[in-house]
C-alpha cells in the first residue's frame, strides 16, 4: 500500500538530536519530502546558512526515511504544499509562539484545502542552533569558506550590508553586532577594507602611502578574530605591473571581493572631489586593470569590482553608464558608483540606466555623503551591496579627541570616567579575558 507523503520543512544546517526526533516521527507516519529551505528563504530571516544548498541537500537525501528533497524558496509554505499536496506536514512544536506564528496558521489553513494534518513534534530541549552557531564562530572558518561566503550573499540577499573596519575590535563590532527589527535579528554581512580608515589609523593620507603589506597585516589581523567576508579597497590598484600580485595575496587570505577606482596618480581621497587635482584613467587603461586582475585570480568565487568615480569627478553620467559597460566587457565582476552629494538623486540616476544594459553584475554603493538614504530605497534602485565605509572610525576619533582634553584640562581621568567604557566591559570585549 502506498504510504502518505509527510512533508518537513527545514534548513538542515546544523543537524542535531532535535532535528531526527522530528524525522523519526514523520518516517513512522509516511514518505518523508523534505523541503529544504534555500538561502534566500533562510537569509530573508536570519544569517545564510555554513553549508550551501546543494551541501545541505547531500546530507538530507541520506538521511534514513527520506525519500525526496524539494526546495523550499520562501519560508511560507503554501506554495510548495499546494504543488504537492502531502497528507501531513511535522514540525517542531517551538512555533506556536512568535514570528513563527502566523506561518504555522497558514499551513494548517492550506492543509485543510484537501483535508492534510498538521503533526506538532515535542520540542528537544537543552539545545539550540544559536548555541551551535556560536560554538561554530568560536572555531572558525577557513580562507576558501569565508572568501566563497560574498557570492552567496550577493546571490540570496535584497541586499548585502558592508560596514568598515579598521582593526580586530572594530571586525569584532562588526562581526557580533545585532539587532532585532519587526522580531528578526539584524546584521552586518561583511566588513570592508577601507583605504581612508586604514591609513588614518597609521596617522597617514589617503594617498596609498600605506603600503601594501602594510594593508594586509590590518587584513589578517581582523581575519584572525572574524569569520564574516571582507572587501578590500585597492585604491588605484598600485602600478598597473603590480595589480595581480595584490590580487594573488588579497585571494590567498581568504578576501573575498576588490574594488578598484579607475583613477591613476597620486590617488586623493574621493569626497574631495575636484577641489583637489585627481585623474581619471583612460577606458582602455582601466580596463587592461581590470584584465589584469581577472587573469591573476585563482578561484572562481573572488570578485574583481570597477568603481567610476566619473560622479565624482564631473564627468556625468552617460561617461559613468559608458564606463559600466566598458567595464563589465573587461570582466569586471560588480560595478560601484560612487557620488559626493549630499542626496541621492545622481545616483538613483545611474541605477536607471544601469538596469536597462544588456548585462548586468551587482551594483555597490557608498552613501557616505548622502547618509540619509535608506536601505529599502536602494533595494528598489536595484542596488545589491551597500558600504558604510568610515563610521567606526569616524566613531572613534572625536571621542579619543574630547577624552585626551578631558585629561589635559582637569589633570585627572576621573571627569572622563562617566563617557568611557568601564574596565569590566573593556575586558568582556575579548570572552578569553573574563573566562
Ligand atoms: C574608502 O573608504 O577609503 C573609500 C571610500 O575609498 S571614500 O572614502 O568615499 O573614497
Ligand atoms: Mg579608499
Amino acid at each position: 500500500m502506498k504510504r502518505p507523503v509527510v512533508y518537513v520543512g527545514m534548513s538542515a544546517d546544523l543537524i542535531h538530536p532535535g532535528h531526527i526526533n522530528i524525522l523519526r516521527r514523520a518516517e513512522e507516519i509516511g514518505d518523508i519530502m523534505i523541503g529544504l529551505l534555500t538561502d534566500t528563504a533562510i537569509a530573508s530571516y536570519k544569517r545564510l546558512p555554513h553549508m550551501t544548498f546543494e551541501q545541505r541537500r547531500a546530507v538530507v537525501e541520506n538521511l534514513k526515511g527520506v525519500v525526496a528533497v524539494v526546495p523550499q524558496r520562501t519560508l511560507d509554505y503554501t506554495e510548495n504544499l499546494r504543488a504537492i499536496r502531502p497528507e501531513f506536514v511535522v514540525h517542531g512544536d517551538d512555533w506556536c509562539t512568535g514570528v513563527q506564528r502566523q506561518t504555522r496558521q497558514r499551513v494548517i489553513d492550506v492543509l485543510a484545502e484537501w483535508g492534510g494534518q498538521l503533526v506538532e513534534v515535542e520540542y528537544t530541549p537543552g539545545i539550540s542552533s544559536t548555541q551551535l552557531n556560536r560554538s561554530l564562530r568560536e572555531i572558525g572558518t577557513t580562507p576558501s569558506l569565508r572568501l566563497s561566503r560574498l557570492r552567496r550573499l550577493l546571490e540570496s540577499k535584497d541586499i548585502v550590508r558592508i560596514l568598515e573596519a579598521h582593526n580586530g575590535l572594530a571586525g569584532l563590532v562588526i562581526e557580533n553586532s545585532t539587532v532585532e527589527v519587526g522580531h528578526r535579528p539584524r546584521e552586518f554581512d561583511g566588513m570592508w577594507s577601507s583605504s581612508l580608515t586604514d591609513s588614518i589609523a597609521r596617522g597617514k593620507p589617503d594617498t596609498e602611502a600605506v603600503d601594501v603589506s602594510s594593508r594586509l597585516l590590518t587584513v589578517n589581523e581582523i581575519f584572525e578574530v572574524t569569520t564574516k567576508p571582507l572587501v578590500f579597497d585597492a585604491d588605484t590598484g598600485g602600478r598597473p605591473e603590480h595589480f595581480g600580485f595584490t590580487v594573488r595575496s588579497l585571494e590567498r587570505l581568504g578576501v573575498s571581493a576588490v574594488i578598484v577606482e579607475d583613477k591613476e596618480g597620486l590617488k586623493r581621497n574621493s569626497l574631495l572631489g575636484t577641489a583637489v587635482p585627481q585623474v581619471q584613467s583612460s577606458v582602455e587603461d582601466f580596463c587592461e586593470r581590470i584584465r589584469t586582475g581577472k587573469r591573476a585570480q585563482i578561484t572562481d568565487d573572488f570578485m574583481v569590482i570597477a568603481r567610476i568615480e566619473s560622479l565624482i569627478l564631473d564627468k556625468g553620467l552617460d561617461d559613468a553608464v559608458r564606463r559600466a559597460e566598458a567595464y563589465m566587457d573587461a570582466g569586471a565582476d560588480g560595478i560601484m558608483i560612487h557620488s559626493r552629494r549630499s542626496d541621492p538623486s545622481d545616483v538613483f540616476e545611474f541605477c536607471k540606466h544601469f538596469d536597462k544594459l544588456a548585462r548586468r553584475v551587482p551594483l555597490v554603493v557608498v552613501p557616505t555623503s548622502y547618509s540619509s538614504v535608506r536601505e529599502a530605497e536602494l533595494v528598489d534602485a536595484g542596488v545589491n551591496m551597500v558600504i558604510y565605509a568610515n563610521h567606526l572610525m569616524r566613531a572613534v576619533y572625536p571621542q579619543m579627541s574630547r577624552v585626551a582634553q578631558s585629561i589635559l584640562r582637569h589633570g585627572r581621568a576621573h571627569e572622563a570616567e562617566p563617557t568611557l567604557a568601564s574596565i569590566g566591559e573593556i575586558l568582556s570585549v575579548i570572552p578569553e579575558n573574563v573566562a
